[in-house]
């Protein structure tokens, strides 16, 4: 018989985290974009680019929900350091390898908070002559915006507080979290 008390280590269950959003009510929300996007893209052949890495796994079952013709990129976008954070001004590290004229664009990416990373890169892709360019977002964290960005699909309204899981980080970790929690205390 063992005498040990020890519990396994859980990433998953940590104390630090409250959950917000489950695995379940997450695809749920994503079948019912899914659907709403084939049914306004019907007969077109959008192109989805996510933004890395926070976007990658919404993005991932999102494509699995469109039942369309479709296509996927990556982008990754840094922002310059906080002295140039409210001028908006951010850098494109890895930009689309095809062009993206004559394209139905959509964005899709983790969350939009303040606002400014979206607004740069929503302008900057319509600069290069898509047809179209809207914006999937899974989370709005409206109370903190600095600049108006239209979100046309959204899976969820959140508050003002620091959520991981599902692709979003803290210092990078916690992206493999099945669901999405607000970070309790991010000293620990
Ligand atoms: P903004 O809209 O330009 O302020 O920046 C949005 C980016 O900041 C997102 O793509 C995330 O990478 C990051 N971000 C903002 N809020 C959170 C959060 O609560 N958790 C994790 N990442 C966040
Ligand atoms: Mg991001």
């Amino acid at each position: 018989m063992s005498t040990s008390t020890a519990q396994a280590f859980s990433e998953f269950n940590n104390t630090n985290l409250e959950p917000l959003f489950s695995a379940e009510q997450i695809q749920q929300r994503i079948t019912e974009l899914g659907s709403q996007i084939a049914r306004d893209y019907e007969g077109k052949n959008p192109l989805l680019i996510g933004v890395l890495k926070g976007a990658c796994i919404f993005i991932s079952d999102l494509l699995r929900a469109i039942d369309l013709k479709l296509g996927i990129e990556f982008m990754a976008i840094s922002s310059y350091g906080a002295s140039t954070r409210t001028s908006g001004e951010v850098r494109i590290v890895k930009d689309l390898d095809v062009p993206i004229e004559g394209r139905d664009i959509l964005v899709v990416e983790d969350i939009v908070d303040t606002g400014l990373t979206l607004s740069y890169l929503l302008a900057n892709l319509k600069s290069r002559g898509a047809t179209s360019v809207k914006l999937v977002a899974l989370l709005d964290k409206h109370s903190r915006r600095e600049r108006e960005v239209e979100i046309n699909y959204l899976g969820f309204q959140i508050p003002d507080a620091f959520v991981v899981g599902y692709g979003l980080d803290f210092a990078e970790r916690y992206r493999n979290l099945p669901y999405i929690a607000v970070l309790k205390d991010p000293q620990i």
